[in-house]
């Protein structure tokens, strides 16, 4: 069987670069890699799991290649991408004995990308990196844009640059070892971006979000490049999200955020899943306001519930008595401007648009109310 590798070109310019989509393509990394670097050196960046599956099958290839690799592992989780970490990253990949031509490669999911982008970022003020993501997340979403980010104690990708990879490979293969609930949280990602300008996406997902989700080859490549695409064209048309096109991707996000803040960035609510509920809210609060529909929104829910996500606020232990601290915790978000909160609302499934001066007192009101 000949397997088909998609090819996607993110246009930014001298800083453009190919997103490729298919099985296999760790195996292929070094081929890939190598007309791309200015010296044969790289420092793979990846987390323990991973490791566990994919190092060695990456380290070979780039071998093959003839790329001298080196191997830095973190401990996986959200926790990882915090200062700590992030000096020990630092001075772990420095005492390497790396140059300006080295390259770093991301081999892991959105953690690892957003913590080894920042590194490449900053380390001897900028060097090259590519990115290998290796969850469903992390190939729709974080490993396209060029946003690298780590957490402070003040809040999340609050410490972060702009920078782009010079390659992305989104490996499908890779996501066979993915825990399911990860593979969801994923599906999550792939949904917004149907409901953020794609509506005919969404119906297609509506009859193909289960085969997404079992990663039948040909539905999950599609799905993932449907999704790479609108975001590589987003980015493309605002990279440093200066105007409203992408603070549109965004949508779900200031929800979602506070929810993951809530439960404390762990195991009780995964990125992909807060994203998820956070879209449902949007919904929901959009209808309150008069904005959209019930349909759409009881659509939005029940094909979110139905690929196993959370669409309510009690299904992840939080209620209405929440809303103060939920409400809180949006002010924090970096998407406040001038002290109002900004939200994503949707007037219909396939749009969305930019809110700002959100009425505090209706959102509270909306948040006590839900459950
Ligand atoms: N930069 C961006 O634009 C952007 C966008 C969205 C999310 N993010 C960030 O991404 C992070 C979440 O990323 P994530 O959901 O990929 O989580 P993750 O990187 O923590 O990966 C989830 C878990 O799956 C494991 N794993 C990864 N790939 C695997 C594989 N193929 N097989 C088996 N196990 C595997 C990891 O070790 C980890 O335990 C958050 O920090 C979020 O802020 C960034
Ligand atoms: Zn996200």
């Amino acid at each position: 069987m000949t397997e088909t590798i998609e090819r996607l070109r993110v246009e930014l310019g001298e800083r453009a670069y190919d997103i490729l989509v298919g099985p296999r393509l760790i195996e292929r990394a070094g081929g890939e890699i190598a007309p791309l670097m200015r010296r044969r050196q790289a420092v793979i960046v990846t987390d323990e799991n991973v490791a566990g599956h994919y190092l060695a099958a990456l380290r070979d290839s780039l071998s093959t290649a003839g790329i001298v690799n080196h191997a830095v592992l973190l401990p996986p989780g959200e926790e990882t991408k915090d200062l700590d970490h992030f000096g020990r990253l630092a001075e772990d990949i420095l005492a390497i004995g790396i140059e300006r031509g080295t390259m770093l490669v991301a081999l892991g999911g959105g953690v690892v990308g957003d913590i080894a982008g920042f590194a490449a970022a900053t380390l001897l003020r900028g060097i090259d990196f590519v990115q290998i993501p290796t969850t469903l997340l992390a190939q729709v979403d974080s490993s396209v844009g060029g946003k690298t980010a780590i957490n402070t104690a003040a809040g999340k990708n609050l410490l972060g640059a702009f920078y782009q990879p010079r390659l992305v490979l989104a490996d499908t293969a890779s996501l066979a070892t993915l825990p399911r609930r990860e593979v969801r949280a994923g599906y999550g990602e792939i949904v917004k971006y149907g409901l953020i300008r794609d509506a005919d996406f969404f119906q297609s997902l509506e009859a193909e979000g289960p085969a997404v989700c079992d990663l039948e080859p040909a539905a999950l490549t599609r799905a993932v490049m449907v999704s790479c695409r609108m975001k590589a064209a987003i980015v493309a048309a605002d990279e440093r999200e200066t105007g409203d096109e992408r603070a549109l991707l965004n949508f779900g996000h200031t929800f979602g955020h506070a929810l993951e803040t809530e439960t404390g960035f762990g195991d009780r609510l995964l990125h992909g899943e807060a994203v998820g509920l956070g879209m449902v809210l949007a919904f929901d609060f959009a209808v309150r306001l008069g904005l959209a529909s019930g349909q759409d929104s009881h659509r939005v829910r029940r094909h979110l519930a139905a690929a196993g996500l959370p669409t309510e606020l009690s299904a992840i232990g939080l209620s209405g008595s929440a809303a103060d601290r939920l409400l809180a915790h949006m002010g924090k978000d970096k998407k406040v401007r001038d002290g109002a909160i900004t939200l994503i609302l949707p007037r219909r499934i396939g749009e969305v648009f930019v809110v700002r001066d959100t009425p505090a007192e209706k959102l509270r009101a909306f948040l006590a109310a839900a459950r």
